[in-house]
C-alpha cells in the first residue's frame, strides 16, 4: 500500500512485542495454570460453575493458581473441558473431561496441592511425553487439520494480547504492505470457495466488488447461522474472534472498503459480547479504525444482530433486513458486489471464509492447496451432531470420506446401534445412505451425492431414526422459515408438509410417494432464493435412498425405524418379564400397564400414550418391553376386571 511499509511493520512490532512479554511473564510464572473452555457448550455444561469451583477451593485451601479461560476447543461431548498446567507437579499439561465442581475441588487438594493427577479422570496429555498418553494419539485429535480452529480453546478469545502473541495481525500488515491486486491474486491462486454454502470463489467476489464502480464499499460477515445444529461460526466468534475481524481487513484492504459489519445472529448472547469487545480492544490497539497501524486506511466494524429468521442468512434478505425492511430476498442482479447494503457495492462472507483468509496470507495460496482437493482446498469445519459417539466440531482437510469422519473421528455410534443415514447441508441439504459413506467431503462430491456442503451442520441418525420424519422434520422447519415471496415456496412446501404428516400419522395413500416427486421439482424450479430451491432435498434424498420406508409407511402401516407413533405400540415378552419387579407398572404415566391375577403384565393399547418410559425402566437383565410396528402386531392381554370392595 505505501512505498516504504517500514512505520507500519514497527508500529505492527511495537504491539506484538507487547503482547509477547505479556503472555510469556504468563507462560513462565511457575504457578500452575487451570484453562477452562468457556464457550456457550462449556457454559451449558457447567463450566462456570466448575471455574467458581476452582476460585473456591483455591482460595480456601490457599494454594495460589491462575484461572484462564479459553473458548472452545471442539470437543464439546466432554465438556467442562479443563486443561492443567502444573510443572512443579512434574507432569505434562493434561486435559481433564466433564470436570464438575466437585472434580475441579478434587483436582485442586490431590493434584495441585498433593502432586497426584488421578489417572481415572484424564483423557490425555496435550503434548507428547514419557508419562501419560498424550490425546494427539487419538484419531479425533490427530486426524484433524487444524487452520481456523487452530485457536480456539488455546488463547483467552477476550484478550487481544494473546492473539497478537500468537502471530496475530501479522496478515493484516502483509496485506497493507502490498497491492490489493496482489492479495485479490492469491486469494484466487489459493482457490478459497465461500464457506456459507453455495462455495462461491472468494477471490472471484472480491474482485467483482473492487470493479464496481460504487464508492463506501462495504464488508459484511455473515455470521447469522440459522441451521438447526449449526454451530460452528457460533464457536469461532466465540472462541477466536480477531481471526474474523482480521480477515475482514484483510478484504476490506483487497476491494477498497471503507466499512464492515457484523450480522450476527441476536440468539448467540456470548458471541455477541465476545465480538464488541474484541472489535473495541482492536480499535484501541490501533489495527481498526482511523489510520490503521499508522498506514493512513481508515476502516472501522459495526455489529448487527440479526432478525431472527433463517432466511435472513441469505446474502439480499440480509441487506434487507438491517436496511430496515422485512428480511425478503430480492432477485439478482444486481448482485451485492455492485449494489449492496444502501446501495453501496457490498461483499458478503461467511465467518470461516473470513477467518481462513489469513492464514492464506501469512503461508501463501500454494501451502492453502496443499491442504483438501484440487477443486475444495483447504479444510471443512463442521459440527457433528446426532447419533455419534464424539459429537463437536471438527475441522478436516476436505476429501476426507464420511465414513473416517464419521467412525474414526467421531468414534462411531454409540449403544452398538447400526448407522443409517446422515443429513448434511443443514435444512436444505440431504439425507445420505450407508451406501454414501465412502464420499468425500467436498463441495462438488457432496452436491453430486444430492446433498451439500451447506455452511457445515452435520446430524448423524443411527438405525432409530425413521426417514419419513426425518424429513418430515426439516420440512417443518424450512415451511415455516419461508419468507412468503414465492407461491411455490410458501404453497408447494406445505403441500409436502401435509403429504408427509399424514404418512407419519398412517394416513398414507397409493400415489403420495409420485406426488411428493413431482411436487419437490416444482417447488425447486419455481422458487426465487436457495430457500425454496433446496427445501425439498431432504424428501427427494430420502426418496431416493430410503424409498422403501415411505413404501412401508403407505402399504403396509409400518415404521421401519419405530419413531412414528401412530404405526408403533409397545408390549410386554412374557417370556422375559420377571414379571415380580414390576418397575414398568410404576412408570407409567397413564396407568396403562396392568398385573393379571398370575403377575403377568399387560398393556393397555388404549390407554398407552407411547412414551416409552416402560421400555427405560424395564431391567436391562429382563429387557421384556418391546416396541413393534405396525402397532396392531402387539399381542392383546386383556385387563382383569377391576376388583369391587
Ligand atoms: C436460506 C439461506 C440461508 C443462508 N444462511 C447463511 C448463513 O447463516 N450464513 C452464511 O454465511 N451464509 C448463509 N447463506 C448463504 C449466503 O446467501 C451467502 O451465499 C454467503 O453468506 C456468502 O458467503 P461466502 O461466499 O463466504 O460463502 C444462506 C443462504 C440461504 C439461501
Ligand atoms: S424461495 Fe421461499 S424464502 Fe426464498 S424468496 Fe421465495 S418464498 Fe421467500
Ligand atoms: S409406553 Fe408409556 S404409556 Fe405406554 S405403557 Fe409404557 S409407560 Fe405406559
Amino acid at each position: 500500500m505505501t512505498a516504504d511499509d517500514s512505520p507500519i511493520r514497527t508500529a505492527y512490532q511495537v504491539l506484538a512485542d507487547e503482547a509477547t512479554a505479556r503472555k510469556e511473564a504468563f507462560d513462565q510464572s511457575p504457578l500452575p495454570k487451570i484453562h477452562i473452555g468457556m464457550a456457550t457448550c462449556g457454559i451449558a455444561s457447567g463450566a462456570l460453575e466448575t471455574q467458581a469451583a476452582f476460585e473456591t477451593a483455591l482460595a480456601e485451601r490457599g494454594v495460589e493458581a491462575h484461572v484462564h479461560t479459553v473458548g472452545c476447543v471442539g470437543h464439546c461431548y466432554a465438556e467442562p473441558v479443563v486443561v492443567i498446567d502444573h510443572p512443579d507437579s512434574g507432569f505434562p499439561p493434561i486435559l481433564y473431561p466433564e470436570v464438575t465442581p466437585g472434580k475441579a475441588k478434587m483436582l485442586v487438594k490431590l493434584f495441585l496441592e498433593e502432586g497426584d493427577p488421578r489417572f481415572e479422570h484424564i483423557m490425555g496429555a496435550t503434548v507428547e511425553n514419557e508419562m501419560i498418553p498424550s490425546v494427539t494419539e487419538f484419531a479425533r485429535f490427530n486426524r484433524e487439520k487444524r487452520v481456523i480452529m487452530d485457536r480456539c480453546g488455546r488463547i483467552d478469545p477476550e484478550q487481544i494480547h494473546e492473539y497478537l502473541a500468537d502471530g496475530g495481525y501479522h496478515a493484516l500488515v502483509e496485506a497493507l504492505c502490498q497491492p490489493p491486486e496482489a492479495l485479490i491474486d492469491t486469494i484466487e491462486a489459493a482457490g478459497l470457495r465461500g464457506r456459507g454454502g453455495a462455495g462461491f470463489p472468494t477471490g472471484r467476489k472480491w474482485r467483482f466488488a473492487r470493479a464496481a464502480t460504487g464508492t463506501d464499499k462495504l464488508i459484511v460477515c455473515n455470521a447469522d447461522e440459522g441451521d438447526p445444529g449449526a454451530y460452528m461460526d457460533r464457536t469461532l466468534l466465540e472462541s477466536n474472534p480477531h481471526q474474523v475481524i482480521e480477515g475482514m481487513l484483510v478484504a476490506a484492504i483487497a476491494v477498497g472498503a471503507t466499512g464492515g459489519l457484523f450480522y450476527v445472529r441476536a440468539e448467540y448472547p456470548l458471541a455477541v459480547r465476545i465480538l464488541t469487545q474484541a472489535i473495541e480492544q482492536a480499535r484501541e490497539c490501533g489495527v481498526l479504525g482511523k489510520n490503521i497501524l499508522g498506514s493512513g486506511m481508515d476502516f472501522d466494524i459495526d455489529l448487527f444482530q440479526g432478525s431472527g429468521a433463517f432466511v435472513c442468512g441469505e446474502e439480499t434478505a440480509l441487506i434487507h433486513s438491517v436496511e430496515g425492511y422485512r428480511g425478503m430476498p430480492r432477485h439478482r442482479p444486481p448482485f451485492p458486489v455492485e449494489r449492496g447494503l444502501d446501495g453501496r457495492p457490498t461483499v458478503i462472507n461467511n465467518v470461516k471464509t473470513l477467518a481462513t483468509v489469513p492464514p492464506i496470507v501469512e503461508k501463501g495460496a500454494d501451502w492453502f492447496r496443499g491442504i483438501g482437493t484440487a477443486d475444495s482446498p483447504g479444510t471443512a469445519v463442521f459440527s457433528v451432531v446426532g447419533n455419534v459417539t464424539h459429537p463437536g466440531l471438527v475441522e478436516i482437510p476436505m476429501g476426507v470420506t464420511l465414513r473416517e469422519l464419521i467412525f474414526d473421528i467421531c468414534g462411531g455410534i454409540p449403544n452398538k446401534k447400526k448407522f443409517k443415514a446422515v443429513q448434511i447441508g443443514g435444512p436444505s441439504g440431504g439425507c445420505l445412505s450407508a451406501d454414501f459413506l465412502d464420499t468425500p467431503v467436498d463441495f462438488d462430491a457432496l452436491t453430486r451425492a444430492g446433498a451439500m456442503m451447506g455452511s457445515g451442520g452435520m446430524v448423524v441418525m443411527d438405525e432409530d431414526a425413521c426417514m419419513v420424519d426425518v424429513s418430515r422434520f426439516f420440512l417443518d422447519f424450512t415451511q415455516k422459515e419461508s419468507c412468503g415471496k414465492c407461491t411455490f415456496c410458501r404453497i408447494g412446501t406445505r403441500h409436502l408438509l401435509d403429504i408427509l404428516r399424514r404418512i407419519t400419522r398412517g394416513e398414507g395413500r397409493e400415489g403420495d410417494i409420485e406426488q411428493l416427486e413431482s411436487l419437490s421439482r416444482a417447488v425447486k424450479a419455481g422458487s426465487l432464493c436457495g430457500l425454496g430451491k433446496t427445501a425439498p432435498n431432504p424428501v427427494l434424498t430420502s426418496l431416493a435412498y430410503f424409498r422403501d420406508e415411505y413404501e412401508a409407511h403407505i402399504k403396509e402401516g409400518r415404521c421401519p425405524g419405530r419413531a412414528c407413533r401412530p404405526l408403533t405400540a409397545f408390549y410386554i415378552d412374557l417370556e422375559k418379564c420377571a414379571r415380580g419387579c414390576d418397575a414398568c407398572v410404576g412408570c407409567c404415566p397413564v396407568d396403562a400397564v396392568f398385573t393379571t391375577s398370575n403377575r403377568k403384565k399387560g398393556i393397555d393399547q388404549s390407554l398407552c400414550v407411547k412414551c416409552g418410559e416402560c421400555m427405560v425402566a424395564c431391567p436391562p437383565d429382563y429387557d421384556a418391553v418391546v416396541k413393534i410396528s405396525p402397532a396392531h402386531l402387539a399381542p392383546v392381554i386383556e385387563r382383569p376386571p377391576e376388583k369391587k370392595d
